[in-house]
């Protein structure tokens, strides 16, 4: 029951004939809703983001100290390796749409939503990182509704990135809690 200039779903023959057309575009076929540029873009600010994520977790990871910091220090570590597999799986998205991502470290703090925020002691450290996790999210969360069915494949991946921030968020505040006995942040 499908228009016949929009069928809903297209026949094969149709489909393998699109595949084999501009082969050079890999991954980006003719059914990319939307501009591929401005995606590539867009993952650009979010492999900053997550760039930036793996210098402050591996800093806080290497600074850490006094005392009951090892769980912490532990908890760190933890972030920083998960930060720098959001920072390949964003990579290697743009690379599939045909960009080339850039790790230039030149600019890189204000391509970034989260910031780069240097601290003395471990408590403000706990609480920098709930900041930026917050950022992410509020982030992700609005491009996962801008991405919608147009690039599913972007999506989904930004929907598993979200589901680890809120973790890492949820183990930041936690954290806060235990060390300081109450909610730093207002809910
Ligand atoms: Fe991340
Ligand atoms: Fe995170």
């Amino acid at each position: 029951m499908s228009d016949a200039k929009t069928p809903f779903l297209t026949d094969v023959k149709t489909l393998r004939e699109r595949a084999r057309q501009h082969l050079s575009r890999g991954a980006v076929t003719t059914t990319y809703v939307g501009d591929v540029n401005k995606t590539i873009d867009i993952l650009q600010s979010v492999l900053a983001t997550e760039i930036v994520c793996v210098l402050r977790y591996t800093m806080h990871w290497i600074s850490a100290a006094g005392i009951s910091s090892d769980s912490v220090k532990e908890e760190f570590a933890q972030h920083a390796k998960e930060e720098q597999e959001h920072m390949t799986a964003v990579a290697e998205r743009i690379n599939q749409l045909g960009g080339k991502p850039n790790f230039n470290p030149e600019g890189l703090a204000s391509r970034s939503a989260s910031q780069y925020v240097e601290v003395e002691n471990l408590i403000d450290m706990i609480k920098e990182n709930l900041v930026a996790e917050r950022i992410a999210i509020d982030h992700y969360r609005e491009l996962i509704r801008y991405f919608g069915d147009n690039d599913p494949a972007t999506r989904v991946m930004l929907e598993e990135i979200l589901t680890v921030e809120e973790e890492h968020a949820n183990d930041m505040h936690d954290l806060l809690v235990s060390h300081e006995g109450k909610p730093m942040l207002d809910r």
